[in-house]
């Protein structure tokens, strides 16, 4: 395996990772950190080893998806907390999919928490923190120069690729996939699935009893957040 570049300074500290620049203009080391965020950063607190199964769960589904034949921006996870990944033009479009109603689509159309959606739905958000990440339609992203038809295509057909990936695959262990965020980047001319789908970016429920496993525990004060962070690594590497 080729040596990792250098780490060299931090450009970028979001919620819940650091960014680093590399001593290859390519790559970027991602940090993953323990504390949590919701509600656009209105409420936060900190998950104990959040950060080393959040950096953990993103490398086992990045591999799963590569596998599949869905380019993302991950090279490999060089410790428990630090992800070496391209370093990506990011498109800023938050994108959703969602296979049961849940969370933000429940409350502003008024559909109750687990309704089953008869076909999997992708949504776009703008990501603007000034504008609490507002729901937008593809003419937004196009007329305002966020992506291009073409890109918006590309988008929406990994997405819903990633869907069926990561759904077959968690339902062997017994997980429903309610919904998730992906973000994507251009890198060389292409677009590559970015950021880390962990249970952060995610909702999680077991099959059986429904329970969630994600965090909607930190979010909604449920307790168990650490917990269930372990259960849901420990069912993914199973
Ligand atoms: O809040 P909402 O229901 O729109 O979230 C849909 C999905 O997208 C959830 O799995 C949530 O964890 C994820 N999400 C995210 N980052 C955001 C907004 C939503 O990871 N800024």
């Amino acid at each position: 395996m080729e040596a990792a570049p250098e780490k060299l300074e931090m450009f970028y500290e979001g919620k819940a990772k650091k960014l680093y620049a590399t001593s290859d203009p390519d790559l970027v080391i991602a940090y993953f950190k323990d504390d949590a965020t919701a509600f656009n950063a209105k409420k936060r607190g900190t998950v104990e080893h959040k950060g080393i199964v959040n950096n953990r769960m993103s490398e086992l589904f990045f591999n799963l998806l590569e596998h599949e034949g869905i380019a993302t921006h991950f090279v490999r996870r060089l410790n428990d907390r630090e992800m070496l990944c391209k370093r990506l033009k990011i498109i800023p479009v938050e994108v959703v999919v969602r296979n049961l109603v849940a969370g933000s689509m429940a409350k502003r159309l008024g559909r109750t928490e687990g309704e089953v959606l008869p076909f999997p739905i992708v949504e776009y958000y703008y990501k603007s923190d000034a504008l609490d990440d507002p729901l937008i339609i593809a003419e937004h992203a196009i007329a305002f120069g966020w992506a291009t038809p073409d890109q918006l295509r590309q988008i929406n057909e990994l997405a819903l690729r990633t869907n069926d990936v990561l759904r077959g695959f968690l339902d062997q262990r017994n997980i429903m996939l309610v919904d998730f965020k992906l973000e994507f980047g251009r890198f060389d001319g292409q677009v590559l699935l970015g950021d880390e789908i962990c249970p952060d970016t995610c909702r999680f429920w077991d099959k059986d009893t429904h329970e969630k496993l994600d965090k909607d525990r930190f979010r909604r004060d449920l307790g168990g957040v650490e917990d269930a962070y372990q259960e849901m690594l420990r069912r993914v590497e199973s």
